[in-house]
Order: C-alpha cells, then structure tokens, then sequence
C-alpha cells in the first residue's frame, strides 16, 4: 500500500468514528507530516485525495477542515435495528446472478476473484495425483468431519496466525457456504431470530429465507463495521439464536473490525450467549504485511463458528471449505451426514495434495499483491469516469469496490441498462432486506484493466449520469 492510501484509510476511520468531526480542521500539513513520519508531498497527496472523495474542503489559509455538511454515512440515518419476519430475497438475487452469466460480460458484479490468478497448473496437477492415487478406502477415510491430513493442515495454518483450533473441531464442507449454512441450522429453528450486518452478503439472506428465520439487520457503518450498541439492542429486544458476521473485508462493504472491536464482539455474544457464525471467506486476502484476525481467536468456549474456504483464494471450482465449529463440532458432522453425507473424496485428497507439496503461501502473497494493484487502477478509473455526486469507498484488502448513487438512483435501473451493454455490477438492492442500499453498488476490482473493461468503466459513468439527469427531481428532493 503507498503511503499516502495509509494515511487516507486511517484519516476516514478517524473521521468516520466521530474523532474528528463536521467542520473540525485537520492537524497542518506540516504537524501532521511530523507526527506520521511522512513527507509533507505524501500528506498533501491524501489530503487531496480525501477532497476529492468529499471528506474534507480546503480553505485558503487555513488548510483543510472535515467537509462541513459532511451527513453521517447512510447507515447512521436508518434505524440502528430492522426487523423483518420474512426474508423474500432469493428471486431478485437469482434474477441477477444469472443475468451475469454471459461470457462476453465485463463482470462488475461477480463474486469471485478473478480465476486466472490462481495457480491453475498446480492444482490441476494435485487433482490428477490424486486421482491416480485414490485409495480404496478413500470413501470412509473422507466422511464428516473430513481428511484428517487435510484438517490437520488447516489448523496448522491457524496456529501459525496465533489462533488456537484443533483438527477435531474442523469440518470439511462443500465451500463455505455449506459451512455457513450447516452452522445456521445447527444452533436455529425455524421461525428464530438472526441478527445479520446491514448490508451483509446475499448468501446469508438466502440461507436465512431457505430456512424460514426471522432477520434483524442490525446497522454497519462503511468504515468502523458493525455497530455495537445497536447489536446489544437488538439482544435485549429479541431472543437472537445467532449473528451471522463478517469481521475482515466484509462483502460487499470492505471492512476490516478493529481488533478491540473483534474482541468487545466477541464479549458481548457471550453475554447474552447468542452463537456467532463468522464468515471468514476473505480472511486470507489482506494487504501484504497487515495480516487479520478472526473474532474467533478471542472465543475461549467454543461459541464462534469460524467458516471459510479456498474458493476466493485458492480454486474456486472445487468446493471446498470448512468450519471451526468449536462445541458443536459434533451436531454439525452428524448434520452433514444426513444432509450431503460428505465432501467429495478427490477434490479433499487434491487440495492435501497440493497443500502439502506446493507453495501456498507464495501463491497468497503474489494474489494479494495483484488485488491491491488491480484495485488501486479501478479506484483511480472509477474516481476519473464517475460523475460527481458519487462517492466509492475501496479499502484495505478483498477485492471490492463500494459506490453509493446520489439518494434517490436506484442501482437496479443502472444494472439493467449496464447489462444491455454487457456489463455486470451487483446492485446494493441484494445485500440488504431494508430499502437502504437501493441507490449502491459493489464492483469487483480483481479483473486486469484493459481497452474493454476501461471502456466498460467510462460506459458505467455515462449510465450513471443518464440516471441522475433522468431522476434529477428526487434526487433533489431527497437530498433537502
Ligand atoms: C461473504 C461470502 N461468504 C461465503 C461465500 C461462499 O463461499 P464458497 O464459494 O466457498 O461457498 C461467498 C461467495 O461469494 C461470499 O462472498
């Protein structure tokens, strides 16, 4: 990360977590440039980049202030909690997916990173070793929990982070989204209440649709993550079985929870005894050097089930995931074994294979790399090619690129006329059961930037554009 993006993420948490706030001047350049160690350029540099971004307006002679009608990010203006008893998301989610599905499409709206930075060769030749050497045993040896070697490995690489978690308590899964969904049905009944992020991941609304339970979509901010207090609230009005959360590079907004903040969490699920369910998907995505931390490593009784998988790291294709499932290590296998009944053998044997022989820790250092540059190019386009009145939040790892419309776009107009041009985005209508996100959209930044998908940025602006002009009055009418 350069420098001056460091100072950039810090002075927006800073000002979005009330330290500096509506009208207050930033520290000169000058102090700032003593106290932060950089030179006066690089903090010229983010503080010109934070004009440019809305957060701050500079003022001849007295350097540059917090912009002063600066509103609280749209989070902060919706209820702290939202209920909502039943969860009819599926469809639209469908609907767009599939929209998506073009080979020609430039896809904004794709969940995945892109699969050419993936070390294909290697994993095709683990699959192929794996193949070849299948025990005949092979089919007992993979029921739930999973491959020991395989789960052994895994907890390996945990312990190296300093997150203590024994092969007993992982369970091998079909991608995470098994992971996740196994542990939703293991600690609810129908007709229960979930607390999930607003706006959180698709997913966790579809599962929680699937399963006939009740969400209480809890405010979270773009920057600082869920709100805790709104949280605690939502605990002592509803008997809330579980959370289902993401604590690093949330999907779709990016964000990372402080480690006090992963920690506070963590306290306070205990409190009130509600389980976590922790979608770590993205855990391995940082930025080079500034590793993260599941909540999970905070959890001493076994409450927290942490779920990720390779699918956004490693191979996608495979399917395969686990859960840290700590206490309910058990119910999930048994589950498993009456859902699935197990993850497939081969693919469990290659991914040993290939973690076992290969480099997986080069391949993660060169993916992050990529993903930092590829999403420091698209943020650049974006800022150029969108018109004013746009504001895109991009973060410290993952891939995603977050943009918030003018009050009173809907993205959903923006997606429909940007695949007539095929062009994919995933507007903000699928991340939410509330009406906040109607008017935002996540991009995925982890495509190489070329003519087409240059050209494919400057169309997005000119859609967007269209849209504003076309809906000017509410535009205007939701901004007073
Ligand atoms: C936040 C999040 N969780 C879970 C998943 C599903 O992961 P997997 O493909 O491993 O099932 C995704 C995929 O898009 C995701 O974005």
């Amino acid at each position: 990360m350069a420098k001056y993006e460091d100072l950039v993420y810090q002075l927006k948490r800073q000002i979005k977590s009330g330290v500096w706030r509506a009208g207050d001047k930033l520290p000169s350049l000058r102090k700032q440039s003593a106290h932060s160690g950089l030179s006066l350029m690089t903090v010229l540099h983010a503080y010109q980049v934070l004009e440019s971004q809305g957060y701050v307006v500079s003022q001849a002679r007295s350097g540059y202030r917090v912009t002063p009608e600066l509103k609280e990010t749209e989070p902060h203006l919706h209820a702290a909690v939202s209920l909502t008893e039943k969860v009819d998301i599926n469809d639209f989610v469908f609907e767009v997916l599939q929209a998506g599905r073009n080979p020609y499409m430039v896809n904004f709206g794709f969940a995945y990173p892109d699969p050419s930075l993936y070390p294909r060769q290697q994993v095709n030749r683990s699959l192929m070793s794996a193949a070849r050497n299948l025990p005949i045993s092979s089919t007992f040896d993979n029921l739930p929990p999973g491959n020991e070697e395989l789960r052994t490995i895994l907890a390996k690489r945990y312990a190296t982070k300093g997150v203590n978690i024994s092969p007993e308590e992982i369970v091998i899964t079909a991608g995470a989204l098994e992971a996740l969904n196994l542990s939703l049905q293991v600690c609810t009944k129908p007709g229960d209440w979930v607390v999930v992020e607003s706006p959180t991941f698709y997913g966790a609304l579809q599962s929680l649709e699937r399963l006939g339970l009740k969400a209480l979509s809890v405010r979270t901010d773009t920057i600082t993550g869920i709100d805790l207090d709104a949280l605690e609230k939502a605990f002592q009005s509803h008997d809330v079985k579980a959370c289902w959360l993401m604590s690093n590079h949330q999907n779709p907004l990016g964000f990372t929870l402080t480690l006090e903040k992963k920690q506070s969490l963590n306290d306070l699920l205990n409190r009130y005894n509600v389980a976590l369910i922790e979608d770590d998907v993205y855990g391995e995505l940082y930025q080079e050097g500034t590793p993260v931390m599941p909540v999970k490593q905070f959890d001493q009784i076994g409450n927290v089930m942490l779920c990720s998988s390779f699918s956004k790291s490693l191979v996608s294709g495979f399917r395969i995931g686990w859960v840290a499932a700590g206490k309910r290590a058990l119910e999930m296998q048994k589950l498993q074994l009456m859902s699935t009944l197990a993850t497939s053998a081969p693919i469990q044997l290659a991914l040993t294979d290939y973690l076992s022989k290969c480099n997986y820790e080069t391949h993660l250092k060169q993916l992050r790399k990529k993903l930092h540059e590829r999403k420091g190019q698209m943020e650049c386009l974006l800022t150029k090619y969108l018109p004013s009145g746009v504001n895109i939040t991009s973060q410290l790892g993952g891939y995603f690129i977050w943009v918030e419309l003018p009050l009173g776009i809907d993205a959903v107009d923006v997606f429909h006329a940007a695949i007539k041009q095929n062009i994919s985005i995933a507007p903000g209508k699928m991340f939410s059961v509330t009406e906040h996100y109607n008017h935002c959209m996540r991009l995925n930044a982890s495509f190489a930037l070329n003519d087409k998908t240059v050209q494919a940025i400057m169309t997005l602006g000119q859609i967007i554009s269209e849209c504003m002009v076309a809906n000017e009055s509410t535009i205007l009418a939701t901004s007073v």
